[in-house]
């Protein structure tokens, strides 16, 4: 089973990523995490990118595209992949399609974890206070680019998925465990499980 978490900054991406890991076995591809990781390792990659991801802006499609083909490449097919913070806008969705009809595996679900703004400001703004290690672009200042960014090139991506019938879109804004188990039951409904 492979699928996508797709939402807004602080909608819940990562942390629904876990859920699935554990319940499903699945392997989870955060294009942020491992972007992040390039930049605490200061790695040309990490250079490159520090400042637009501190801004809150998309770092290139053709960063993102060696990113995510490597990754596919050089891990084990498990029981399948969770696309975390990826595609975020038209052209990277359209790559995803190519390659995973490349690898002849399918996508089964997107899942839009839709979240109030509201919400999502005061959940980064938590996430700043308790984290011991703050994301540079936990800030408000940052996280209304951030929000801009999403409206403007990754909100658009919804259509494309619902024009393929994969769209689900689940109401984010329950606990962590009242959203898990919206995803969890459609998974339930429409996948068999073995
Ligand atoms: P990325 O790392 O993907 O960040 P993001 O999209 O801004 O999202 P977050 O990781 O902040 O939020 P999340 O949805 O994972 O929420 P979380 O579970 O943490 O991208 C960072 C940057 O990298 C981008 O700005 C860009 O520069 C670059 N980048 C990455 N991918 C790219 C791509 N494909 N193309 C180009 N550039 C790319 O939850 C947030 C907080 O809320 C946590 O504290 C959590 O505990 C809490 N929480 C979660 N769910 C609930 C709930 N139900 N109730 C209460 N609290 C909750
Ligand atoms: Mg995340």
């Amino acid at each position: 089973m492979n699928v996508i978490l797709f939402g807004a900054p602080g909608a819940g991406k990562g942390t629904q990523a876990n859920f699935l890991i554990k319940e499903y076995n699945l392997t989870q591809i955060s294009t942020g995490d491992m972007l992040r990781e390039s930049v605490k390792r200061k790695t040309e990659l990490g250079k490159k990118v520090e400042i637009i991801m501190t801004k809150g802006d998309l770092v290139s499609d053709e960063i993102i595209f060696s990113l995510i083909s490597n990754r596919l490449n050089n891990t084990d097919y498990t029981n399948g992949f969770i696309f975390d913070g990826f595609p975020r806008n038209l052209k990277q969705a359209k790559k995803l399609d190519e390659m995973m009809y490349d690898m002849k595996i399918n996508l089964d679900f997107v899942f839009h974890i839709d979240v109030d703004e509201q919400i999502l400001t005061s959940r980064i703004e938590n996430r700043a206070k308790q984290e011991k290690i703050t994301r540079k672009d936990d800030t408000s200042s940052v996280l209304i680019e951030r929000l801009k960014v999403y409206n403007r090139e990754t909100k658009p991506v919804l259509d494309h998925y619902s024009n393929q019938n994969k769209l689900n879109v689940i109401n984010g804004m329950g606990t962590i465990e009242e959203v898990s188990s919206n995803i969890s039951n459609i998974i339930q409904k429409d996948f068999k499980v073995d």
